[in-house]
C-alpha cells in the first residue's frame, strides 16, 4: 500500500470542500508522483547507517580475513632462511684449507694419470686403483708414494724386484706385471713433472677418495698425518722445508722395497 503524507491528503480535502473540479483532478494526478517520491527518500535516508552495520564482505576480503597470516608451505621455506644465510655467508669466505689440502691438489692433477687408470680409477692401459686396489698394494703410504716418484723404469734400472707389499693378496706387484707397459715416474729426478706436495696430493685423492680408505675409521691415523688440509707433512713439502729424502719422511726417492702390512715402515737410505 502507497502511503500518502497527511499533509497532502489534507489539502487535497480542502481542495475539494472548495468545490473545484479542476483543481480536484489536478490533486489526483499530482499524488502519485510524490507518493512513489516518499520511499525512495526514507531508503535513502536509511542506507548509509545500514552499510557501516550490516554489508557483507567480498568474497576476497573474506577469504583474506579468514586465512592464517602465512600458509604452512611458506613455513617450511621460512624455517629454512636462517640455513640458507649461513649457506650464503659461508659461500663467501675463502675456502682456505680444503682448497689448499692435499686431496684438493690431488683432485686438481688427477687428470694426468686418467688417461691410463680411468677417471674412476677403474683401470685400462694402467692397473686399477679404486675398490681398495691401491692400499692392498700399500699398505703404507710411504712405499706408494716411492713408486708414483719413481716409476717402472726407475725400479728395473735399480734391480729392485717388487714395489708395494711382497705379501699382497693375489701375489706381489713387480715391474711390468700387469700388462707388460710402464708406469711413467712423477717425480723430478727421473724426469717427471710433478712436485712431490702434488704427488702427496695424487696418492691422498687416490687412497681416500677413488680407493675408498675411510678416513674417519680404520685409515684415520694415516689420514691425519698426511692427507687432512692440516697435515704439518703437506705444509713442510709446498713449503719446501721438506723433501721425500727427509729422513723421517721414510718415503725416499731412490727406488725400494715396500713393507708388509703391520710392519714398521722401512725407508731405504
Ligand atoms: C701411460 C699410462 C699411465 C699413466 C699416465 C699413469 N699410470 Fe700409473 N700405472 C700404469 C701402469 C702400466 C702401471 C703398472 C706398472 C707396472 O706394472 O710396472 C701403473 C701402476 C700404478 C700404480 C700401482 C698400482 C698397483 O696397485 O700396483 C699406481 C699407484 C699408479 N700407477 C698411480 C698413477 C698416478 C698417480 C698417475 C698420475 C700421476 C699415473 N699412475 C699415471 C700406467 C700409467
Amino acid at each position: 500500500m502507497t502511503e500518502i503524507p497527511e499533509h497532502l491528503l489534507k489539502r487535497s480535502r480542502e481542495r475539494k470542500a472548495a468545490g473545484g473540479d479542476a483543481s480536484s483532478s489536478e490533486a489526483a494526478a499530482s499524488t502519485p508522483a510524490t507518493t512513489a517520491a516518499a520511499p525512495v527518500a526514507k531508503v535513502v535516508a536509511e542506507t548509509p547507517a545500514k552499510a557501516a552495520v550490516s554489508k557483507p564482505d567480498p568474497a576476497y576480503i573474506k577469504a583474506a580475513k579468514t586465512r592464517g597470516r602465512i600458509p604452512s608451505w611458506a613455513m617450511a621455506t621460512l624455517a629454512l632462511m636462517p640455513i640458507f644465510l649461513f649457506m650464503y655467508v659461508r659461500g663467501l669466505q675463502p675456502q682456505k684449507a680444503e682448497a689448499s689440502g692435499p686431496v684438493a691438489i690431488g683432485i686438481a692433477n688427477y687428470g694426468a694419470c686418467a688417461s691410463c687408470h680411468g677417471a674412476d680409477g677403474a683401470g685400462g692401459a694402467g692397473r686399477v686403483l679404486k675398490g681398495g686396489e691401491v692400499l692392498k698394494t700399500f699398505p703404507h703410504i710411504e712405499d706408494m708414494l716411492n713408486w708414483v716418484y719413481n716409476g717402472t723404469e726407475a725400479f728395473e734400472a735399480a734391480g729392485v724386484a717388487s714395489y708395494g707389499d711382497p705379501n699382497r693378496e693375489g701375489g706381489a706387484h713387480y715391474p711390468r706385471s700387469y700388462n707388460g707397459s710402464a708406469m711413467p715416474a712423477q717425480g723430478a729426478k727421473n724426469g717427471g713433472a710433478m712436485t712431490e706436495a702434488q704427488i702427496l696430493g695424487l696418492v691422498c685423492h687416490i687412497r681416500y677418495d677413488i680407493s675408498g680408505a675411510d678416513a674417519a675409521g680404520e685409515w684415520a691415523a694415516e689420514y691425519e698425518k698426511w692427507c687432512a688440509p692440516t697435515s704439518a707433512i703437506f705444509a713442510g713439502l709446498e713449503g719446501g722445508t721438506m723433501t721425500f729424502d727427509s729422513p723421517e719422511l721414510k718415503i725416499g726417492t731412490a727406488p725400494r722395497l715396500g713393507t708388509t702390512a703391520g710392519a714398521e715402515i722401512m725407508a731405504a737410505g
